[in-house]
């Protein structure tokens, strides 16, 4: 348990490195920008592949088929354009309970779920790709 919670402080702590390095290059040096995704020629990489799999499997009945949304739960494609690695990161391994609003919603904690947990950056990379209109919706065909 104890060596669990460390392996996910790590996790988070790496994803804010790279958040830190993705916010430093200036506007014009976006396109060199590292992705976290890679599609050649329409086909993605296995990673950002096995991410839509995952979503499919563990999100979409909240957040929508291709990362579009409910009435219940966010669209994660409008999200990741604001939102950082690290705070992506955090929700998903900790989840997030909004207690504000008459409409009580619940972002449930992944951390334990190993399904989500262990494939947490693959699943970025399908989001990210989504999110930079660089990825359609349905199926996307593997490299
Ligand atoms: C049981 C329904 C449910 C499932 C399953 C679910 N979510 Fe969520 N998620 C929510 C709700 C509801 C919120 C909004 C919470 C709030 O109001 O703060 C949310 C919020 C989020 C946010 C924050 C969005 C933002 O704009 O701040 C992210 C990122 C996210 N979810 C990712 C995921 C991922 C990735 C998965 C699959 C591993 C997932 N969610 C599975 C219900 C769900």
């Amino acid at each position: 348990m104890l060596a669990r919670s460390r392996l996910w402080l790590g996790v988070v702590a790496v994803g804010w490195t790279a958040g830190a390095l993705a916010l430093s290059p200036p506007a014009g040096a976006q396109d060199e920008e590292e992705k976290p995704y890679s599609i050649t020629d329409g086909k993605v990489d296995q990673a950002t592949y096995n991410g839509w799999r995952r979503y499919h499997a563990s999100c979409h009945t909240c957040h929508g088929p291709d990362g579009l949304g409910s009435s219940y739960a966010p669209n994660l494609v409008d999200s990741l354009k604001t939102i950082s690695y690290d705070e992506f990161a955090e929700v998903v391994i900790n989840g997030r309970q909004n207690v504000n609003t008459g409409q009580q919603s619940v972002m449930p904690a992944f951390g334990e779920v190993m399904d989500v947990a262990t494939y947490l950056d693959d699943i970025y990379a399908y989001l990210e790709a989504r999110a930079d209109g660089a990825l359609g919706r349905g199926r996307p065909q593997k490299q």
